[in-house]
């Protein structure tokens, strides 16, 4: 039986779409983007990218979008309601976004001092030696270390204050004003950027290099996942996102209609972003006198944080380019750094009913140390980029497989979810969606799980030792399975609803006032 509780909400629609597509353009649009993009065949990663964006991108997201507006909870409210034993999958999607936010907030705390640097292009001659030796401390080899490098703690207070800040403020004053201010900001200041890259000598140069397919790399399944799990990561689906946020949609909302306009957004947004990275790779590379495949540093967080700087000190202008560039770095993954912590609040807060400035405190808290531990000491970049890897080509992947299995072939639930989809929007979707879900999908991103888990099982990544993969790599994807085993076994608050006791069409009728969790 429903209980009537006041459950929060967006002001509206436009809300609602600001909000995701802060979510969805993030660090993953102008750090991972190019870089994936270049290195997975150029124009030709456009295909797969598309492929994954249609088949997969926008039918989970729809999915997403479904379950939390039918099922109005966190992730693992949601599948508590939707069978026995789902609230544990709900709290690996928990998971995976609690591990995301802790690195995210380290390349934030970067971003916004190098927003700083850019001002007196403080990295002088040798900005790999700045980012890796002066900034990082980096050590020559990945390992453990307790060693905090001490001036990285300042950015990141800095950074988890002001995350604590908006979610302590709530969905409608924290999370969506966050969203209203910052995004068109980031519209803005990312348009200066790409039309002053467009100008740059050798521009064009930068945009053959990433625009020339290599077709070679279509026959490559590593490509497809990257693709697959760049999608994936950027559209904010398969790890709670999306089901949190739609949560706090009224009833009457269009859910597909808005999924198509965040969807195209975000993908438009990261071409742009591969437009103005490479049109200033050109630039590099021309005043360099060399080809832009020659150019070394232009994946991972060495693009943003040593090749960017390498540009900006050649360019005229170049601190205002800087301020540009990190600037937006820091407003895109700020917007998306507050959902992937709201996905972590809420669940808390529905679970063991703590107010919101509790549970925001706890969390931030708990990330906050983890991120200054693991990510804020010398070996802190090999942790991260390790992390990363395997979080999102393997945690995500395998959550989307579990969740398009379970709703498609245990529950049988999509034609419930086409049913309501339709009924609340004005873009319908067909038979497609359920075919897509229950059978493209899943068989795709097993295909790919299967390769990619083969070759770092066989070759490893990056060249890190094995124990240290073991521990970084399947040691975070083994942290996420307890970690939901632990939460769903822990008890909660008394007299939650459960898959025999929640109706979801209680709720179909209910007026936009009256809330009902
Ligand atoms: N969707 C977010 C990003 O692209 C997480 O960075």
């Amino acid at each position: 039986m429903a209980k009537a509780t006041k459950r929060e909400n967006w002001s509206g629609q436009t809300g609602f779409l600001l909000a995701a597509i802060g979510s969805a353009v993030g660090l993953g649009n102008i750090w991972r983007f190019p870089g994936v993009a270049y290195e997975n065949g150029g124009g030709a990663f456009l295909i797969p990218y598309l492929v994954a964006l249609l088949t997969a991108g926008i039918p989970i997201l729809f999915l997403d979008y479904a379950l939390g507006h039918r099922y109005q909870g966190s992730a693992p409210t949601v599948f508590r309601r939707l069978f026995r034993g789902g609230e544990s999958l709900g709290w690996f999607q928990v998971a995976i976004s609690f591990v995301i936010m802790c690195y995210y907030g380290v390349i934030l705390a970067w971003a916004a001092s190098f927003t700083y640097f850019s001002i007196n292009e403080a990295w002088g001659e040798d900005p790999t030696a700045f980012f890796t030796g002066t900034y990082l401390e980096l050590a020559e080899q990945p390992g453990l270390s307790l060693d905090v490098v001490g001036h990285l703690l300042l950015p990141l207070l800095v950074v988890w204050l002001a995350v604590l800040f908006v979610m302590v403020l709530g969905v409608q004053n924290g999370l969506e004003k966050a969203n209203v201010i910052f995004l068109p900001l980031l519209v803005i200041l990312f348009a200066i950027l790409v039309v002053r890259a467009l100008f740059l000598d050798g521009a064009m140069e930068g945009l053959n290099a990433l625009f020339t397919p290599d077709f070679s790399q279509l026959t490559n399944t590593d490509v497809w996942l990257a693709a697959y799990s760049q999608i994936f990561f950027s559209l904010s689906i398969a790890f709670g996102i999306m089901i949190t946020y739609s949560s706090y949609l009224r009833r009457r909302s269009d859910l597909t209609t808005t999924g198509l306009v965040a969807g195209f957004a975000n993908s438009s947004f990261e071409i742009l972003a591969g437009i103005g990275v490479f049109a200033t790779l050109g630039f590099m590379a021309t005043a360099s006198g060399v080809g832009v495949q020659d150019l070394e540093g232009i994946t991972g967080p060495i693009l943003s944080f040593v090749t960017f700087p390498q540009i900006i000190s050649m360019m005229p202008g170049g601190p205002i380019f800087g301020v540009l560039f990190f600037g937006s770095l820091v407003l895109a993954g700020f917007t998306s750094m507050i959902s992937i912590a709201q996905v972590v609040v809420a669940a808390l807060q529905e679970k063991f009913e703590l107010a919101r400035a509790a549970a925001a405190a706890l969390v931030v808290g708990v990330c906050g140390t983890i991120s200054i531990l693991l990510f804020a000491t010398t070996t802190g970049l090999y942790t991260l980029d390790t992390v990363d890897k395997y979080i999102n080509e393997i945690g995500i992947i395998t959550s989307a497989i579990v969740m398009t299995l379970v709703v498609s072939w245990r529950l049988r639930k999509l034609p419930e979810l086409q049913a309501h989809l339709n009924r609340v929007s004005a873009f319908q979707v067909g038979a497609w969606w359920r075919v897509l879900l229950s059978v493209v999908v899943p068989v795709m991103l097993l295909v790919m799980v299967g390769t990619t888990g083969l070759s770092l099982i066989t070759d490893g990544y990056e060249g890190y030792p094995t124990w240290y993969l073991n521990l970084m790599g399947w040691g975070v994807v083994g942290f996420a399975i307890v970690f939901a085993i632990v939460f769903t076994l822990i008890p909660g608050r008394r007299g939650r609803e459960d898959h025999t006791t929640f109706d979801p069409e209680s709720l179909r009728d209910e007026d936009d006032l009256e809330e009902v969790r």
